[in-house]
């Protein structure tokens, strides 16, 4: 069929390399939440501003039965409520026409001979060229059975003619360090390591893509970026939403493995790491995975003074009384899985020893904000008085979302006769500079994995020590006994009074972003 001419505006000032080929999207798991919210309205997205390839063709797989029709309908209905921009009918309807549907059980063979059979149907007929991009959107439980299959029928490798098969594998890549590792042996039984696309959609979110480009296009602030000046780093995500019927995954996940393991460990990657030699994926993915090798490993003689769990009781979060976590659907009443937690992490390497990063990450707080703010040491002598007041001291805080932006925080003197002096701010906005929201993080993520560009994705050994250090803190958790404290804090909070109290026992004190 005769495609949208890509726009391909990556090519502008770049090398042709970077243009999407044909090839056809496989999505495992395309009745489930992730395509209906986040896939297929990026999808679109991408297809309205032409950076999709030519020729292209989206496959959907999954249990429930139904044709291509009842997929592309249901795809719509799903689209109009979750896309970024309003659908346009037209567009709509040429984006559903590459739309097709194949019902299976992710054991049966048969499906993927079918699926196979599709495919070469695709690059005849729609000109995909035998390139393949795999996504698997399913619950984790069926990863391995997915990649075996697609192993056995061949499907690894590119149809006829084509250059490429990549496979991109969601959130979470096991539970600890053993099945992490487990499930990647799988993978790289079949998919080498180049093809294979782990997300972390924060990677996707621009915000947490400016952090290296402010870091290291700017010359004033490297130098500042380290121990000598920085007091502390304090790294926030906080969330309103409760566990949104999603119990029993977080029962088995918690905080930690949650939000910490992978969203906070990047944020902290990319806030800490040394400046990479080049752009190239894996120049980036050294500097980073460096930074979790640097991660001094928990002790259960420290972990309750450098830790916090918590779960949140029933409260009031905007405006609106909510049950407590033990009262969640298919949550146990005795839960002891945490919501919350607040860490105390050091980095033993030249730029950043002494210096603590707290790290904190709850469901059910007031508010959904994530930021990473350093907070610079008071200045060595002070002249001017603060008229009483505790000094305020100078912060750089990047807000990764929601109001995305930059604020610097610093005193400046009132006018008047009297040398008063007061904390203002200086302000970077997305919206006011560049007169537009960020982009949805998975438009970026699919786009990049169509270009083979896994900058933005995540690599084995990346992923391999952050369950390690994880592990170990389960571990030192664990050696503190089944009774040990579980704090607790009423939703609509800023968590437990113990992670305030973590926090002045060092002289500092919780932000309120
Ligand atoms: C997911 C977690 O990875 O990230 C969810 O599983 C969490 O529990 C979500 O709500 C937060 O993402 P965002 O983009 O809303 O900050």
């Amino acid at each position: 069929m005769a495609g949208r001419e890509p726009r391909n505006p990556l090519r502008e000032g770049m090398s042709d390399d970077r243009a999407p080929d044909a090839g056809a999207l496989v999505i495992f798991g395309a009745s489930g939440d992730l395509a209906r919210r986040k896939l297929l309205p990026a999808l679109y997205n991408l297809y309205l501003e032409r950076w999709l390839p030519g020729a292209f063709a989206i496959v959907g797989v999954a249990r429930r039965p139904m044709g291509d029709a009842e997929f592309a309908s249901t795809m719509h209905a799903a689209v109009a409520e979750h896309s970024r921009r309003s659908l346009d009918a037209t567009l709509w309807e040429e984006l559903a026409s590459r739309m097709s549907y194949i019902a299976t059980d992710f054991e049966d063979p048969q499906g993927y001979a079918r699926l196979r059979m599709h495919l070469e149907q695709l690059d005849r007929e729609r000109g995909t060229g035998g390139n393949r991009l795999y996504y698997l959107a399913t619950p984790p439980s069926a990863f391995p059975a997915i990649v075996l299959r697609l192993g056995e029928a061949g499907l690894h490798r590119a149809g006829p003619g084509g250059r490429w098969v990549r496979i991109v594998v969601e959130k979470p890549v096991g539970r600890d360090l053993a099945s992490a590792r487990e499930l990647n042996e799988t993978i790289n039984r079949y998919f080498p390591e180049r093809s294979v696309f782990r997300i972390d959609h924060y990677l996707g979110k621009e915000t947490v893509q400016n952090l290296m480009v402010f870091r290291f296009a700017n010359a004033i602030f490297e130098p500042l970026w380290n121990r000598q000046y920085v007091d502390h780093v304090q790294i926030t995500v906080a969330e309103s939403l409760g566990v949104e019927g999603r119990g029993r995954y977080y029962e088995e996940a918690g905080a930690t493995r949650d939000m910490v393991q992978n969203h906070m460990f990047q944020l902290l990657c990319l806030t800490a790491m040394e400046p990479p030699v080049s752009l190239a994926a894996d120049a980036i993915r050294d500097e980073k995975v460096k930074v979790l090798h640097a991660l001094r490993p928990p002790e259960a003689a420290r972990v309750a003074e450098d830790s916090v769990r918590a779960q949140y009781v029933a409260g009031v979060v905007g405006g609106r009384r909510v049950p407590g976590y033990r009262e969640e659907p298919a949550v146990a009443a005795d839960s002891r899985t945490e919501t919350y937690v607040a860490l105390r992490v050091f980095l033993d390497n030249w730029r950043w020893a002494g210096t603590p990063f707290y790290l904190r990450s709850g469901k059910r707080m007031p508010k959904r904000v994530s930021e990473v703010a350093l907070q610079f040491r008071d200045v060595p002598h002070r002249l001017f008085g603060t008229g009483g007041r505790r000094p305020v001291p100078n912060t750089l805080a990047v807000r990764i979302q929601p109001d995305e932006g930059i604020t610097l925080r610093f005193d400046a003197k009132v006018p008047g006769p009297q040398p008063r002096i007061q904390p203002v701010t200086m302000e970077f906005r997305y919206g006011t500079s560049f007169g537009q929201e960020p982009p949805e993080a998975y438009e970026r993520l699919l786009l990049d994995a169509w270009l083979g560009d896994a900058t933005l994705f995540i690599r084995r050994d990346e992923v391999e020590a952050s369950w390690a250090f994880v592990d170990q803190l389960f571990a030192a958790w664990e050696a503190l006994g089944p009774e040990a404290p579980l704090a607790e804090y009423p939703a609509g909070s800023w968590g437990p009074s113990e992670a305030d109290v973590m926090l002045a026992r060092d002289g500092r004190q919780w932000r309120r972003p």
